[in-house]
């Protein structure tokens, strides 16, 4: 089954910005990617359009069977609580609440009382290995622990399609080897993922690749297969 299909879709922004210069990619569910290129290449427009963060120039994005330009700021939100969960380099915590609570934000838009919020927050962060820092706040975690908190808040909805924008870029090896980690578990337990890295060693542990240049795909591959 078809989780995120793209049909030519471009991204352009004012003064001549071609971010995306027609872009076809078909992603089926429970597929683990990479998607690698040069800075400014477009790898995180991508991203914001799967992610429905963002519409499409011309061409069409499709997630989950919704066609992206056909539905309304309100049901796109819905569509992302429901489905989609977001990892940025830069962690993106609430600084003044702790983890739990950053973690139950991830279900805020689900309408889940407070209360069952924290309780399922407190249970993805044992997931995570972080059931010790449940009333730390972000600057009283290390690098590694606040993406761990981001990774909880992702996936404390269950989603079914899981986006990482350099999720390890900002972090220690070790660090990021932990966060992979949890990034194979979850693509173990049946979640799509889709990772920006500008890490060679990730993207070539990865089943597939994405290869990006000029907002363009370059090559597809594969594990095991030639790059095509
Ligand atoms: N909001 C924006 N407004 C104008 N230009 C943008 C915007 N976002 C990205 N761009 C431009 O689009 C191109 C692709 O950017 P981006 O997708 O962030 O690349 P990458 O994630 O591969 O580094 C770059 O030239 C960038 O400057
Ligand atoms: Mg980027």
């Amino acid at each position: 089954m078809t989780v995120i299909e793209l049909q030519a879709a471009t991204k352009s922004y004012p003064g001549g910005v071609h971010a995306l210069r027609g872009v076809d990619l078909r992603v089926d569910r429970g597929e683990l990617l990479a998607i690698v290129g040069p800075s400014g290449s477009g790898k995180s427009t991508l991203l914001n359009l799967i992610g429905t963060l963002d519409r499409p120039t011309s061409g069409t994005v499709r997630v989950a069977g919704h066609d992206v330009s056909a539905l309304s700021d309100s049901r796109l939100s819905a569509l992302r609580a429901r489905h989609i969960g977001f990892v940025f380099q830069h962690f993106h915590l609430n600084p003044g609440r702790d983890a739990v609570d950053n973690v139950a934000d991830g279900l805020l838009y689900a309408g889940v009382p407070l209360k069952e919020r924290r309780a399922q927050a407190r249970l993805a962060l044992d997931r995570v290995r972080l059931g010790h820092r449940l009333a730390h706040r972000p600057n009283e975690l290390s690098g590694g622990e606040k993406q761990r908190v981001a990774i909880a808040r992702a996936l404390v909805g269950e989603p079914d399609l899981l986006l990482a924008d350099e999720p390890t870029g900002a972090l220690d090896t070790a660090s990021g080897e932990l966060v992979m980690e949890l990034v194979r578990e979850c693509h173990a337990a049946g979640t799509t993922i889709c990772v920006i890295t500008h890490d060679n060693e990730i993207a070539g542990s990865l089943p597939r690749r994405i290869r990006f240049r000029d907002g363009a795909v370059v090559s597809d591959s594969r594990s095991g297969e030639a790059a095509s």
